[in-house]
């Protein structure tokens, strides 16, 4: 995206849904036309669905938005979001914006490998057992490789096995699969389907379950960033004492799980929304979240803030770490049109891309709560965001919309009856 074009986005809010499209489908090149096929039906017509899950009565929406200003190792991202939550979208962005005077979010993956486990119980001798899979390393990965042929041409297989004894007569073997732009469930699950018997046999157990791990800690994406405190200067604060206030509020959840439980889930609140956009299995990637939160015994948050300790170029650091099981192909994106198009809108290049994004946006939903939570609180912004709603349900357009919203904020009766009346003044009515 052009820096033309990023200017033309920060007035995204003030547009009606058609300009938004419009702008939204030049940016990336295709026709109006296109864009509005693609989200017909929310993206997903009843009897598609009817072929998707069970006992279908209909189909449910919820709104697409797309969050601005993004900008991810150099390169300009606009990011689609599917939430309920006022302030989410709103929020992200005007994040991302203060990160992109940083130089915007510098992101990582880990290779897309996903672990797919094998549960043995009623092992004679566990040690002996381990040592044995072991020795058999080799073949068994030539075996799980076999059971995927269809992955093995885009780059994908078997990567390696670990072996892990969880007391008693049980033990678990993680089969490692890199599943390239699958989320891989299926994948996983039918390699250690297939693999699991030839395990067992050789530990000398009985065979359990044979499922995927949700925490995909193999599969890790590591975002950072660098808001300038200038930055962060408010009507109220200078940049400085915000910085502090947000690594206070980071310090905060590092010390206590019912405050990084909040934390978590406002970083959640950037993370799922591109998930669900994009066709992908959100209860996963939740699930990996917080299992990851949890792994050193203790529930912590999965992105934290610290002031940098440099005297010239003061600023505020930012950084998330975790599994991120995301797919590009297979599963919901067959089915799903406004799916595929919420890929094509942030330009996804690869399931580790999409990760990369997700959690981009997490990290931006993190510091615009911690900001707002440690300065005015976040009751102001829901309540200017609440005023336009409530100026658009009594019939406001256009820049009335704004004009309204601000009046009815000002004078604290954001309801409709005062609504209608600003309006209707506005308009010079009776
Ligand atoms: C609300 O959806 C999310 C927050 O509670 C997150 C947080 O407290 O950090 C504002």
């Amino acid at each position: 995206m052009t820096g033309a074009a990023q200017g033309k986005m920060s007035g995204l809010h003030k547009m009606q849904v058609s300009e938004r499209r419009a702008l939204v489908a030049a940016e990336l090149g295709i026709e109006a036309a296109e864009l509005d096929r693609a989200l017909e039906a929310g993206g997903l017509e009843v009897q598609t669905a009817d072929k998707q899950i069970e006992n279908v009565i209909g189909t449910y929406a919820l709104p697409l938005s797309v969050a601005v200003h993004l900008v991810i190792n150099g390169e300009p991202r606009i990011a689609p979001m599917v939430v309920e939550e006022p302030s989410v979208v709103a929020a992200a962005s005007a994040a991302c914006k203060l990160v992109a005077k940083g130089g915007g979010f510098q992101a990582e993956t880990d290779e897309p490998v996903m672990i797919s486990q094998v549960q043995l119980y009623d092992v004679p001798d566990t040690a002996a057992a381990k040592k044995a899979i072991e020795a058999q390393r080799e073949d068994i990965l030539r075996q799980a490789d076999a059971a995927m042929p269809t992955l093995l041409p885009f780059g994908g297989g078997a990567r390696g096995l670990e072996v892990r004894e969880l007391g008693g007569a049980m033990m678990v073997v993680h089969l490692l699969i890199d599943c390239r732009d699958a989320m891989g469930a299926n994948i996983v699950n039918t390699v250690a389907e297939k693999v699991g018997p030839r395990i067992s046999s050789i530990a000398g157990g009985k065979l359990g379950l044979r499922i995927l791990s949700n925490l995909a800690d193999h599969r890790r994406v590591r975002v950072r960033c660098r808001v300038p405190v200038e930055a962060l200067t408010t009507r109220e604060r200078d940049g400085a004492e915000v910085a502090e206030l947000v690594e206070q509020a980071s310090r905060f959840a590092e010390a206590d799980p019912y405050r990084a439980a909040t934390h978590n889930k406002g970083i959640m609140n950037g993370i799922d929304p591109v998930v669900i956009a994009t066709g992908n299995d959100w209860r996963a990637v939740e699930a990996g979240a917080h299992a990851w939160a949890a792994r050193r015994g203790r529930y912590e948050p999965i992105a934290i803030w610290r002031r940098s300790g440099d005297q010239h170029e003061a600023a505020l650091l930012g950084s998330i770490e975790l599994p991120m099981a995301l797919g590009i192909v297979g599963g919901t994106l067959g089915n799903h049109r406004g799916a595929r198009m919420a890929l094509r809108i942030a330009r996804i290049r690869s399931s580790m891309d999409l990760a990369m994004v997700a959690a981009s946006v997490g990290l931006a939903s993190n510091l615009a709560a911690l900001k707002a939570l440690a300065t005015e609180g976040i009751q102001r912004g829901h309540m200017s965001l609440h005023a336009r709603s409530v100026a658009m349900s009594v019939g406001a357009m256009g820049d009335e919309v704004e004009r309204v919203a601000a009046e009815i904020g000002r004078t604290g009766a954001v309801n409709p009856e005062a609504a209608s009346e600003v309006l209707r003044r506005l308009r010079g009515e009776p």
